[in-house]
């Protein structure tokens, strides 16, 4: 029987960190399946980081960032390269995970050619179509023209149950996610030692990048920041801060060079694990470390009116807090004065996977070929 192809397809730091456990799970099984590993580079540097720690050497590299990008040159330039790779390739089947401009760009790419697409991390919604955005309508997007959706939880199968998605195109698999993290937290634990902070200090872990928080939102998650370390002299922030211009400018602003506040470049994904497991609590408006947070039973405080991710928070793991500078504080504060309240959200929780999610969706690979 011949090997089924498949085209994996992706750009971003978190893409690259869920589909690099798939991806060598698939070279595991090369016996009946054969994978081409096509980057768009939406990332550059935070992408290269992920390639190089989980050794994957991309067949194609569309090498599509641009500074300060927007989202139409971006969907196009996607659109258009990965019209040539699927072309050149001609695979059996694309996979694209999540959310992302270059996911929803992909799959679109790979729809117009009558590809099948599968979609890993389906079925994740907030119902809000600004909020997250682009991304809300990306994977309602993405997860309507594709062929088979494997859905992290319970709950994405519902919602793609509740879209008239057939259910025999859903598969419950789990999250890649927590299999990256597994792996990289047994075999990569690293010293934080070199970020130099300050080990008799509760260390506050805070990252944030979302497109609707640019402006006014993040400015106040800043002014949150400063009130706090003025407030409490036993705690220090530590914030690898994203790249994106948008976000580094006002960050830089209103955080540099402040006591306490140490802003760094955004780690590699091996010390940025063993930064988490190090951290008192977490503040994010990342999809990623929300689900991999309660797993590591770190509370978090999601810098978010709504998410897509409902699991830990009906856990008691992730609290939603906004971006609203009192908020914020009063939350933190709180946490930090009640032991108690502290100990219930530190309690592991792992609603988004057990390890094995590639490992499944491997095996679904296997029986459609
Ligand atoms: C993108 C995704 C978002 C995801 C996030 C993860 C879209 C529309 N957005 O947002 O869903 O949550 O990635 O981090 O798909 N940059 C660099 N170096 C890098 C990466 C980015 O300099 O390695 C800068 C560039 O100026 C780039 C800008 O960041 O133009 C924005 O990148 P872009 O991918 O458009 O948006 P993100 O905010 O990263
Ligand atoms: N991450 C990382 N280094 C950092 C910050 C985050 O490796 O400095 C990892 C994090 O553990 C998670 C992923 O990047 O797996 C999340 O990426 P991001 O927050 O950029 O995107 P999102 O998940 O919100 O789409």
């Amino acid at each position: 029987m011949a090997k089924l192809k498949a085209l994996i397809i992706f750009g971003t730091r978190p893409e690259a960190i869920k589909m690099a456990p798939l991806i060598n799970e698939i070279e595991k099984n090369s016996d009946s399946l054969s994978s081409i590993v096509c980057v768009t580079a939406q990332h550059r540097h935070i992408l290269d980081q992920v390639l190089d720690l989980f050794n994957i050497k991309p067949d194609f590299d569309l090498d599509i960032m641009k500074d300060n990008q927007n989202l139409w040159s971006l969907t196009s330039d996607v659109l258009l390269k990965t019209k040539e790779v699927i072309e050149k390739v001609k695979p059996d089947i694309v996979l694209v995970h999540g959310d992302t401009t270059t996911s929803m760009a992909a799959a679109l790419s790979a729809f117009y050619a009558k590809i099948p697409v599968a979609h890993v991390e389906a079925g994740l919604r907030t119902f809000d179509k600004y909020y997250p955005f682009p991304e809300e309508i990306n994977r309602v997007f993405v997860d309507s023209l594709c062929s088979f959706h494997f859905a992290p939880t319970d709950k994405a199968c519902e919602n793609l149950l509740k879209a008239q998605i057939p259910k025999e195109h859903i598969y419950k698999t789990g999250n890649t996610v927590i299999d990256a993290l597994l792996y990289t937290v047994k075999n990569h634990d690293q010293s934080i030692n070199g970020l130099n902070l300050n080990p008799d200090l509760k260390t506050i872990l805070l990252t944030s990048h979302r497109r609707e928080n640019f402006g006014e939102p993040i400015r106040n998650i800043c002014k949150a920041v400063v009130e706090l370390v003025n407030k409490n002299n036993d705690i220090q922030f530590v914030y690898p801060v994203h790249p994106n211009p948008n976000v580094q400018e006002p960050v830089n602003e209103l955080l540099a060079n402040k006591e306490r506040i140490h802003l760094i470049k955004p780690l590699e994904y091996a010390q940025f694990c063993s930064l988490m497991k190090k951290s008192y609590l977490i503040l994010t408006d990342s999809g990623g470390v929300q689900e991999e947070a309660p797993s590591l039973g770190k509370p978090v405080l999601v810098l978010r009116d709504t998410t897509e991710r409902p699991e830990a928070v009906e856990f008691g793991t992730v609290k939603l807090v906004g971006t609203n500078q009192e908020k914020i504080v009063s939350t933190v504060q709180f946490l930090l004065n009640n032991k108690k309240e502290y100990d219930k959200m530190a309690e592991a929780s792992n609603p988004y996977g057990d390890g094995l999610a590639s490992k499944r969706i491997v095996q679904i690979l296997k029986s459609i070929n």
